[in-house]
């Protein structure tokens, strides 16, 4: 919620949020002639999304890099088509020129994309995990509530096969929340007491996410190959080198532009 104020502060020109309530993120975007766009993963989401204002929705499939739901990008998209007014830019498994005319083709009015930019030159992934994701075939991912929570896909290493054997590692979470208090300047006093207080549910969410940040930061960051885990979606079997952003999109739109032309021949 302080990331948000801080972005309304700015007058961010374009806020994208996930996972909770943004009717007032929008409300007060509107103000300044901000647009908000909602992450969602299903219809029920993604017209809510709508009904607070939303610009446009961001819906993540199934074989996303972490948190997509059951439903994959193939289906959630002309399903999510059908009932919205609203831009579906889609997102999720789309890494080149073919995964962005199909979206395209499914209905959708733009792409988003994770994995893909996370191996390209200009991205400050740690070395040693963009030459892993650019190795891994399109089955080496996990997809489990037992990373941070939430069903979350990451890439399939050790490390991310033991968080999913062991669950949720409570004395683990006990110290990694006095990492994150130390980051945030809180005390982690007011913060255990806070969280015990929410309530088991919300103090589980929150001990698998103090756990799975550090993780995340861990590969991220550290490149850390033993003890790290990296989100990772299905497409990292599709990437197989680091272009600079530039090139990767300037190489996708001339592969749609193909595509296009083989498509008009074989309906013609
Ligand atoms: C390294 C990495 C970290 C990510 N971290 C988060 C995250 O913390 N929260 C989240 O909702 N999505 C996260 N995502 C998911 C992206 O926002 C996006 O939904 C997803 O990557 C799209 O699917 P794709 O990976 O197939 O392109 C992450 C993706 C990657 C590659």
């Amino acid at each position: 919620m302080d990331s948000a104020k801080v972005l309304l502060e700015e007058q961010v020109p374009v806020i994208n949020f996930a996972l909770g309530k943004g009717d007032w993120i929008v409300r007060e975007a509107h103000t300044y002639g901000g647009k908000v766009m909602a992450t969602v993963v299903n219809a029920r989401h993604a017209k809510r999304a709508q009904d607070y204002g939303c610009d446009a929705v961001i819906a993540t499939g199934n074989e996303a890099a972490a948190h997509g739901e059951s439903v994959t990008t193939f289906c959630l998209i002309p399903s999510l088509v059908d009932v919205l007014n609203i831009p579906v830019i889609a997102a999720g498994g789309i890494a080149d020129g073919r995964g962005l005319a199909a979206a395209i083709a499914l209905g959708a009015d733009g792409v988003a994309m994770g994995t893909r930019i996370m191996t390209t030159k200009e991205s400050p992934l740690h070395r040693n995990y963009k030459d892993l994701s650019r190795e891994k075939n399109s089955t080496d991912t996990i997809y489990s509530r037992r990373i941070d929570g939430l069903w979350c896909r990451v890439l399939k290493t050790d490390a991310a096969e033991k968080m999913r054997r062991r669950g949720l590692n409570l004395p683990a979470a006990f110290f990694n929340a006095q990492d994150i208090a130390k980051t945030m300047h809180l005390s982690f006093i007011k913060l255990f007491i806070g969280v015990m207080l929410s309530g088991w549910k919300n103090a589980k969410q929150l001990a698998f996410l103090a756990n799975a940040f550090k993780a995340f930061r861990l590969a991220t960051e550290g490149g850390d190959l033993k003890e790290g885990v990296l989100p990772v979606g299905q497409c990292t079997g599709l990437i197989h080198d680091e272009p600079t952003v530039k090139e990767l999109f300037d190489r996708m739109v001339h592969e749609a532009e193909v595509i296009e032309k083989r498509m008009e021949n074989v309906f013609a």
